[in-house]
């Protein structure tokens, strides 16, 4: 036996304004996603900003559903709903959102659930890049990973079909 290493480089912005513009702006349109999910449940909303390679900015928002599996994830509203409307046109980064009514500053960081995590290894197959996620750090900051491998190491995906 021996002990494989798998180590990560991800990057951590100490405030909104160390990142580039397009970051800021796709966290932007994640932070008015989030305003709009609809979340009567778990009161806990997330938005999710999708930047394709043609420039458009796709926004998905929890939807939550009083059959509570029945609900989706802001991340892969988002992502189905890229698939949906601009097939074929490729995912670039994602910035996601998250903020509670019931506590006011986040004590830990905000990364997508593993199933959404899955979804993305998706779209990173099909279309043959990586994506960019930006997330939510502790308070103010926030951590960028450079593709869904980083989040999900060995991942399923159509390679092992
Ligand atoms: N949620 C997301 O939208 N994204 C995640 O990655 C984690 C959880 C939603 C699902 C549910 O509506 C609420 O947050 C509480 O779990």
């Amino acid at each position: 036996m021996k002990i494989i290493h798998h180590t990560n480089d991800f990057e951590e912005y100490e405030n909104l304004d160390e990142l580039s513009l397009a970051d800021k702006q796709l966290i932007e349109e994640a932070k008015l996603a989030a305003n709009d999910a609809y979340a009567p449940y778990s009161k806990f909303h997330v938005g999710a900003a999708l930047l394709l390679e043609n420039g458009t900015i796709v926004r998905g928002n929890n939807q939550e559903n009083a059959a509570y599996p029945s609900g989706l994830c802001a991340e892969r509203v988002a992502l189905f709903s890229a698939g949906a409307n601009y097939a074929g046109i490729k995912i670039l980064a994602i910035a996601i959102h998250a903020y509670s009514e019931n506590f006011k500053n986040h004590p830990q960081a905000v990364g997508p659930c593993g199933a959404c995590r899955q979804v993305m290894a998706e779209y990173e197959h099909r279309y043959h890049g990586k994506l960019r996620l930006i997330m939510q750090g502790e308070k103010e900051k926030y951590i960028v990973s450079h593709n869904v491998n980083q989040l999900l190491p060995f991942m399923f995906n159509a390679d092992n079909l």
